[in-house]
């Protein structure tokens, strides 16, 4: 979407979230593999807005770090006493006074807000003559809600559930708590808040009438009642995360990527997945994979920080972390797991095998039960193979170690040195073979009677 600069998006994560019975604040829990604040400010971004700031709590340091790492140079701000939303947004006075365009205010603990609605409220906020715009839902439940008090179809202000009338409380039109404030008034109207109502908080959501108040006008940005789900506890949590996944599971059906149980696929916000790539039930894909068009992802795989290159095989029951790269029509079995290691175009893992630390060549063929040795219990050592190696069943590869393009390793090697190109390495006790002695062990005196207690009866 177009960027807007004009526009300072501001996140509110400093509540407590007492209700998730967590050690780690709320903001931080994950769904579709991104933690709460992180799908606010990249929906934020993909807004267009880059004009970004966040109030957290006092002492997150954990919460700052996941902020800059989502979005890099997001203002932090820190409110130290918990006195309602309006006094969280005016943490932030600097940056307000600062903007001069648009506030748009954003809850930390709402990640199903798409950028539009985003952009939509912007907008409204900026029209002539209006002050506030307040993302507005008909709620099934409004209990617990603000409501949208409306005079021939104007908004006049909100109430807040525990505030409201018997009459007011009959209202399902309900406030989403995102709000658009025109920058010009905003410090004004915030600084007009009194926290005089039963929770003896400053209600951001007073914003409204006191804009009416001044003579401006307040609208309403109509959003279905999912967007304005927020999370306070883990069942909620979990309803969002499954929004999430419908929502991701569609959008890449319908760009052309093919699920046969999408119900049983879990995706992340970040994945990306090319046309005609098929993913087979019973796969979950955590953050950071990118996997290539017409590449097949068998069932029960588990993927996470990986790229899967054009028409690669994974699967099934392969595990795929962070740092796995395969190249172009690569093949990654049954039980195989790969970590920080590169795959050339072609390669074969086809079975039991651990790859870690190591760089594998073009058509190289890793036979089953192969294993890199990369780790000393002190530091980690890299693999090298070489293109169209042929790596025995069940060996041992001891990094550091290279392995030349074009060598053999006899199977069931403990590999320790380097290998040559087109070389054969063997790394094993050498077979001995005693014709005959098998006879002559039974024949002993103290075997010969097991041996016919033992020999099954016609045998
Ligand atoms: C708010 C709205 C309500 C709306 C509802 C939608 C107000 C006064 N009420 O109520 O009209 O229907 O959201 O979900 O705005 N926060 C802080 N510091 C504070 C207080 C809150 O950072 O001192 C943050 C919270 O972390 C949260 C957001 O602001 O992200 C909303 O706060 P919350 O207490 O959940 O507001 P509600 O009572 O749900
Ligand atoms: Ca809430």
């Amino acid at each position: 979407m177009e960027r807007n600069d004009r526009t300072l998006a501001l996140v509110l994560a400093a509540g407590e979230g007492t209700r998730m019975r967590s050690a780690r604040p709320k903001v931080l829990h994950q769904v579709a593999g991104l933690s709460l604040v992180g799908h606010a400010l990249r929906a934020a971004g993909t807004a267009g807005f880059s004009n970004l700031a966040a109030v957290i709590g006092p002492d997150r340091p954990d919460v700052a770090a996941e902020i800059g790492r989502v979005a890099p140079g997001t203002a932090i701000f820190e409110q130290r006493e918990r006195r309602g939303t309006a006094h969280a947004v005016l943490q932030a006075r600097a940056a307000i006074a600062a903007g001069g365009g648009t506030l748009l205010v954003l809850f930390g603990d709402t990640p199903l807000v798409r950028p539009e609605t985003m952009r939509a409220l912007a907008a409204a906020a900026a029209e002539p003559g209006c002050a506030v715009a307040v993302m507005g839902f008909e709620a099934a439940d409004p209990a617990g809600y603000g409501r949208l008090v409306t005079e021939l179809g104007e908004l006049v202000a909100i109430r807040e559930h525990k505030d409201a009338s018997e009459a007011e409380r009959t209202i399902r039109l309900c406030n989403g708590g995102l709000m658009a404030l025109n920058g010009e008034v905003a410090l004004a109207l915030l600084d007009a808040i009194r926290p005089d109502n039963a929770q003896n908080e400053f209600y951001l959501t007073d914003c409204v009438a006191l804009a009416r108040a001044r003579g401006y006008r307040a609208q309403v940005v109509l959003a279905p009642e999912e967007e304005a789900m927020g999370v306070n506890d883990r069942v909620q949590l979990a309803a969002c995360e499954a929004i999430l996944q419908r929502r991701l599971r569609e959008a890449h059906l319908r760009a052309g990527v093919t699920m046969i149980a999408p119900e049983t696929v879990f995706l992340s916000l970040d994945t990306e997945i090319g046309r005609d790539t098929v993913i087979e039930p019973h796969v979950v894909i955590g953050p950071g994979v990118r996997i290539a068009a017409g590449a097949v992802i068998h069932a029960f795989s588990h993927l996470e920080g990986a790229i899967v290159g054009e028409g690669a095989s994974v699967g099934p029951f392969a595990r795929l972390r962070p740092g796995a790269d395969l190249g172009t029509g690569a093949k990654v079995g049954n039980f195989v797991e790969i970590k920080n290691a590169d795959l050339g175009a072609g390669a074969k893992v086809s079975h039991l095998t651990y790859l870690g630390d190591a760089t594998i060549g073009a058509e190289a063929n890793i036979g089953a039960g192969t294993i890199t040795c990369n780790y000393d219990g002190f530091n980690k050592f890299r693999t090298e193979i070489g293109a169209h190696a042929f790596i025995g069943s069940n060996s041992a590869l001891v990094a550091p170690v290279t392995i030349g393009a074009g060598a053999f390793v006899g199977s069931g090697s403990v590999i320790t040195e380097d290998v040559p190109a087109d070389a054969l390495a063997l790394g094993r006790g050498r077979q001995t073979v005693k014709p005959g002695w098998a006879v002559t062990f039974r024949a002993r005196p103290e075997n010969a009677a097991k041996t016919k207690a033992r020999t099954p009866k016609g045998g």
